[in-house]
């Protein structure tokens, strides 16, 4: 491991002007640099504290499990609140815990039998209005689709205009975002009309799914556990805020890692094939089980790939509580500390060409195990991504059912450009050409 622990004053200075001028410009290649530069433990000095890059998958581990109480949100999730709320994204320590143990049982592996009919049914009637030869805006369609899965899988009913609703919402979420990033008291941006207007929307589109499942039976676990924790442990405040986290956090990462795997397949069309050849066998024209998802290596390998070259979450930051140590580095209370999929996914340590797509690496790499957390796409610790499973299911499940119908070719050379937003999203929407296939 190599670490660059002391920097003199002028370093430090150099090294911030320059680290704030990349993170402007390119965030991605500005912690690559970073990374490049100071070795496994960067530190950048800013105004009020420093700010360390952890490289290496011990110090990542050390962060985000082992020392996991001595870490809070980082300063971007904590504004977050302002949108979000005391939902789980947010919460922290106890309180955390309590809403974490009363959701999990959503989540259990189990659960996914439940939640595998929706992905397929939605999936089908979706691509079903897609016309032969025609061009597909790819990222359009995941978006929608995503949505779909998760209202009829979270809440059992998708009420009419709430997909076009939550999708205005969350396109002028993330137009604000980079506004609740400024360092200003809360009450400030409070009286800002847009984020007044985007709250009021968000919180009219959670009664409304609140509403109509007070009025319905709805049997989805997920609204089953707010709607009995009502009044007890739930405030309404914290039901809105979870309604709002899961519409958020559960459609948008699967929606840009599907577009991006769709993106990758469409310039590797030996990988294409080797898919369609492995859902043919396995599938066919039913669609998958839980089962069939288990035996669909191929198609898992194209998903951790895609997931490693493109993490739609592609930093984590945390800030320190008391003073610590990681890997001999004196680590100050109150420090920012960012540990990112983009820079560990990339590093030449732990994969060969680490620019190029070869979902076979899987292969190899899990027969010699790298370290834990060169691969950390979800995160890891208690702040683990609780949809996890549903991710990887809905991914696998929505390939198998699209690539056994459709084929797709690129409408450009090169694949779309990744633009680091909150999440990792391509800097144009993707177009694709969709052929259906002739089985
Ligand atoms: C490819 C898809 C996804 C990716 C890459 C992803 C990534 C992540 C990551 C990295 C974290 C940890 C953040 C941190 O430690 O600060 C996280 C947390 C979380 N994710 Fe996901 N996620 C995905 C899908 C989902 C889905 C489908 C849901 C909902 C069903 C979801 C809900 C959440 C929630 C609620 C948290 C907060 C968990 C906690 O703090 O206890 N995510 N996700």
């Amino acid at each position: 491991m190599e670490t660059n622990l002391v920097l003199d004053s002028t370093t430090y200075k150099r090294s911030t002007l320059g680290f704030m001028w990349n993170m402007l410009r390119n965030p991605l290649d500005a912690l690559t640099e970073l990374a490049h530069e100071q070795g496994d433990i960067a530190r950048v000095k800013l105004r009020r504290r420093d700010l360390f890059l952890l490289n290496h998958p011990e110090f990542i581990e050390q962060v985000l499990v082992k020392q996991q109480d001595n870490f809070i949100k980082g300063p971007s999730l904590q504004r977050a609140r302002i949108i979000l709320g005391e939902g789980l994204l947010t919460s922290e320590g106890g309180e955390h815990l309590a809403q974490r143990r009363a959701l999990q049982p959503a989540f259990h592996h189990q659960r996914m039998e439940e939640y595998l009919p929706v992905m397929n049914e939605n999936t089908f009637a979706q691509i079903s209005k897609w016309q032969d030869g025609a061009r597909v805006d790819i990222s359009d369609e995941m978006m929608r689709l995503m949505l779909n899965i998760a209202l009829w899988s979270f809440f059992g009913s998708a009420p009419a205009g709430t997909t076009e609703r939550v999708s205005e919402s969350v396109s002028a979420l993330m137009k604000l975002f980079p506004l609740a990033q400024l360092p200003l008291p809360d009450s400030t941006r409070r009286l800002f009309p847009k984020f007044k207007q985007a709250g009021a929307d968000l919180r009219r589109v959670t009664e409304s799914l609140l509403q109509d499942q007070q009025s319905g039976e709805s049997q989805r676990a997920l609204i089953h556990i707010l709607k009995e924790n009502n009044n007890g442990q739930f405030t309404d405040e914290q039901i809105h805020a979870h309604i709002l986290t899961f519409l958020l956090a559960g459609h948008e990462t699967t929606a840009l890692l599907l577009t991006w795997c769709w993106d990758m397949l469409a310039h590797h069309s030996l990988a294409q094939v080797k898919l369609q050849d492995e859902v043919d066998r396995v599938v066919g024209n039913r669609f998958p089980t839980a089962e069939d998802i288990q035996n669909l290596p191929y198609a898992r390998m194209i998903v951790k790939e895609t997931l490693r070259m493109r993490p739609p979450a592609w930093t984590i930051g945390r800030q320190a509580v008391h003073d610590c140590e990681i890997g001999g580095q004196h680590i100050p209370a109150g420090s920012t500390v960012l540990v990112s999929q983009w820079v560990t996914h990339h590093d030449t340590r732990f994969y060969d060409a680490p620019h190029q797509f070869r979902p076979e690496r899987w292969d190899i790499l899990e027969k010699h195990s790298p370290p834990r957390y060169a691969f950390f796409p979800f995160g890891g610790g208690g702040r683990i991504c609780i949809g996890e499973h549903f991710a990887m299911t809905e991914a696998i499940a929505v390939l198998a059912v699209i690539s056994r119908r459709w084929d797709f070719s690129p409408t450009q050379d090169a694949l779309a450009k990744p633009h680091p937003s909150i999440t990792l999203r391509p800097d144009k929407n993707v177009k694709l050409i969709a052929t259906r296939r002739d089985v």
